[in-house]
């Protein structure tokens, strides 16, 4: 299959665009859109035979659930049982934006949305092309639009790597805002508690509820394996990255320097980068950088470094920081396989 780009203006998409990768839709096809987080790959969540090819073409295992794309209110009532109060005040207080919420599902779900569970997600993107499609074709299932394994996708060059030939539009509106995923918060078991960290911080959902909120995504992590072919290698001090440099197993690798720090740079890493002139080096602030991540992850992957090589991690960053972190340690356990 030849795939479509269309360049879409990303703050007043055009309608006629619009239209045109409605009716792809319509006609069971899939199309990949922008969202404020990651690019979204969609199929019209009520055409099981649609949604279908959504596992084929991302390689995705069956039992993995995919989130629900609404762009109306009105929409939740429609495919979720219940709704706990405190799930319908989040709902207003940060839809649209990057927070999905998982609630038990009514039957009118197909099984292969759902995973199969008895649950759902739902989430409603705040960006105006994901909003304009999804008001003409309906709730929109829809995962990253990366393969399975790999970073997801911030821009329609990502997408075109990964997704080129196997899906039939992109709506090209540039590059994400946030280039990491929505938060989950899963609601179907007691109480409440977050499945995923992402763009919605822990900080924001506990000062909106006024409860702590246990933070639990180990059930995640069968999903999470990034089958990078480059290894991250994260250094605890900066004797452990001046012996890694040093190391002869690592000199005969193409390495790349991942400087990460928070807020200010650190004039130690200046150093190093005087010292070892020889290697590439990137700089990661991980107290805001999240658009930056993944885009890295991709480069090094296309420039063929073998390793990463990360400066210290802090330890405990607050807000978006923790996002960053979460999604660089679990590079490093996928590169690690
Ligand atoms: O920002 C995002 O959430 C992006 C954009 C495109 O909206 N979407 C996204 O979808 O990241 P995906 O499929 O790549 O990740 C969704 C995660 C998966 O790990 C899936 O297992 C989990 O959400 N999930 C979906 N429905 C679920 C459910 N009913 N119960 C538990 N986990 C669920
Ligand atoms: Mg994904």
């Amino acid at each position: 299959m030849k795939t479509q780009y269309w360049q879409v203006n990303p703050t007043c998409p055009e309608k006629e665009i619009i239209i045109k990768a409605a009716n792809l839709i319509k006609a069971q096809e899939l199309v990949a859109f922008p969202t404020e987080t990651v690019y979204g790959l969609g199929a019209a969540a009520f055409q099981t035979q649609a949604v279908e090819k959504i596992f084929m073409a991302k390689g995705r295992p069956e039992a993995n659930p995919l989130l629900l794309h609404l762009s109306r209110m009105e929409q939740v009532e429609s495919v979720a049982k219940e709704i706990p109060p405190v799930a319908e005040m989040l709902m207003e207080r940060f839809w649209p934006g990057p927070l999905s919420i998982i609630l038990s599902a009514r039957e009118t779900v197909p099984a292969i949305v759902r995973g199969g569970k008895t649950t759902v997600g739902l989430r409603m993107p705040a960006h105006p092309v994901a909003l304009a499609l999804i008001d003409q074709t309906g709730p929109l299932a829809a995962p990253s639009a990366n393969l399975s394994g790999r970073p997801s996708p911030v821009n329609a060059e990502d997408v075109k790597a990964d997704l080129d030939g196997k899906i039939a539009a992109v709506l090209d509106a540039g590059r994400t805002g946030l280039g990491l995923e929505s938060t989950i918060i899963d609601f179907t078991s007691r109480g409440c508690r977050i499945l995923r960290q992402g763009g919605i911080t822990v900080e924001e959902l506990e000062e909106a509820t006024g409860m702590a909120i246990a933070i639990n995504d180990r059930g995640q992590e069968q999903y999470h394996h990034y089958q990078t072919n480059s290894q991250l290698l994260l250094c605890q001090t900066w004797e452990e990255i001046e012996n890694s440099l040093a190391d002869i197993k690592h000199a005969k690798k193409k390495l790349a320097l991942v400087y990460t720090y928070v807020e200010k740079k650190n004039a130690r890493w200046e150093s190093l980068k005087d010292k070892y002139p020889q290697h590439q080096s990137y700089d990661l602030d991980i107290s805001s950088a999240s658009n930056r991540l993944y885009s890295l992850l991709r480069e090094a992957e296309e420039r063929e470094f073998e390793l990463l090589l990360f400066t210290p991690l802090p330890e405990k960053p607050g807000g978006i920081g923790r996002v960053i972190l979460d999604r660089i340690y679990q590079a490093a356990r996928g590169s690690s396989k």
